[in-house]
């Protein structure tokens, strides 16, 4: 995999600023876009930019194949069985809600999640707490910040319906034993939603090897299109969920009091959806395709080994979360002692162009409480460079003697 090579393909990439290139670490938010995830876009907006699955003239029916088409690009991208597993979403946030509010859950019903869920995955459930009295409980991890597998064992019970947990975090990288989940969780017969937001984009995430029943991920943590998300369900229990939104297309047929729903997926995708962007997301799924996940992966974790390596070796510094890189794949997440996190992202994109993140990373109630204010989070991809790298940690040597 040449980096550098990739790097030709990406436009904001071609930029300079303040005569200086830009590290670009905050991709655990936002990736970066190819020209061929644009071209895809355009070409839609240019050549055949109308209605999918409804209108029968030949513009429409070409919007419907490339649409379609994007699906089973999707589908396969993910090991699904069938592309009508697949329901295009705006986000992993959405993917979400959508289960939590079609899964119809009763009082005294146990979710089980880990410690470390995005908010995304945190208050659709304490809602649902709230108006249905369904409880929420959480597998806290050991003293090292690794999943504790003995700890969600004792917890499950028949009780515990749904497992809604993390693949890989958004907080320090640390991916979770999931298959072994998944084992525990059958066993008990309770569904398993995984939120893959930040794997999907970075390893091999294949459905039905994992086992699980739902997974959620976003396109623009992939370089697809903001906006852009999937929510893979396994089809028959998608046959009896009933959808949270409802509306144009979703229906086979309507009469003044009565309405027949469409089969899965149709009946999950209420109203115009984004065309144009799924489209772009299926080019960005041929793009990691053509690099390979195995190689991004491979190359992430050799990054993030190097620049935990020079890390341990500043004073002042500390990584949070789970130290072993090798669990944690290409995020990294930081405190400088004495400077606060928003000041060091600040100065990183003063001085050098790098650009993080920094805050609580929507986590909040996993650094609530530790009692951690928040993290500067650098989170790396296919496009960032062994340089990237240097400049990243010359800048952060240059800010630690600040102190
Ligand atoms: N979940 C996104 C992040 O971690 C927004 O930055």
């Amino acid at each position: 995999m040449d980096a550098k090579k990739i790097r030709e393909d990406f436009p904001v990439l071609q930029r300079e600023i303040s005569g200086k290139p830009i590290v670009y670490f905050d991709n655990a938010c936002m990736t970066l876009k190819p020209r061929q995830v644009i071209q895809a876009m355009n070409e839609y907006y240019e050549n055949y930019s109308a209605c999918v699955g409804r209108s029968i003239h030949k513009l429409g029916n070409e919007a419907t194949e490339k649409y379609e088409n994007a699906r089973k690009t999707i589908a396969k991208f993910i090991g699904a069985k069938k592309e009508k597993e697949v329901i295009f979403t705006r986000n992993t946030t959405e993917g979400i809600n959508l289960l939590a509010n079609s899964l119809n859950l009763q009082k005294g019903d146990i979710v089980l999640a880990s410690d470390r869920e995005h908010n995304s995955n945190l208050i659709p459930w304490q809602i649902l707490g709230k108006k249905k009295g369904i409880e929420r409980r959480i597998v806290k991890s050991k003293p090292d910040e690794t999943f504790d597998i003995e700890g969600f064992k004792n917890m499950m019970s028949k009780d515990v319906k749904v497992v809604s947990i993390i693949h890989s975090s958004n907080l320090d990288g640390y991916t979770l034993p999931i298959k072994e989940i998944v084992d525990i969780a059958k066993d008990n017969k309770a569904l398993v939603i995984l939120d893959a937001a930040q794997s999907v984009p970075h390893k091999e995430v294949n459905v039905r090897k994992l086992g699980v029943d739902f997974l959620a991920f976003s396109g623009h943590k992939m370089l697809g299109p903001t906006g852009t998300g999937v929510l893979y369900g396994r089809y028959d229990l998608l046959e009896n969920l009933n959808p949270f939104m409802v509306g144009g297309d979703t229906v086979e047929r309507t009469t003044y009091d009565s309405f027949r729903l469409l089969p899965p997926p149709e009946k999950f995708e209420a109203g115009l959806q984004n065309y144009a962007s799924m489209i772009g997301l299926a080019e960005a799924v041929r793009y990691l395709d053509r690099v390979g996940r195995e190689n991004i992966e491979k190359h992430e974790k050799e990054l993030s080994r190097f620049i935990t390596g020079e890390m341990q070796g500043m004073d002042g510094l500390k990584i949070i979360g789970v130290q072993d890189p090798e669990l944690r794949g290409g995020i990294i997440s930081f405190e400088i002692d004495g400077i606060e996190y928003h000041d060091v992202a600040i100065m990183l994109d003063d001085q050098a162009n790098v650009m993080v993140r920094s805050g609580q990373h929507c986590v909040h109630s996993w650094f609530n409480a530790r009692n951690i204010p928040g993290s500067v989070r650098a989170s790396l991809y296919l496009y960032n460079t062994k340089e990237d790298a240097e400049t990243f940690i010359e800048a952060l040597k240059t800010i630690t003697k600040l102190r």
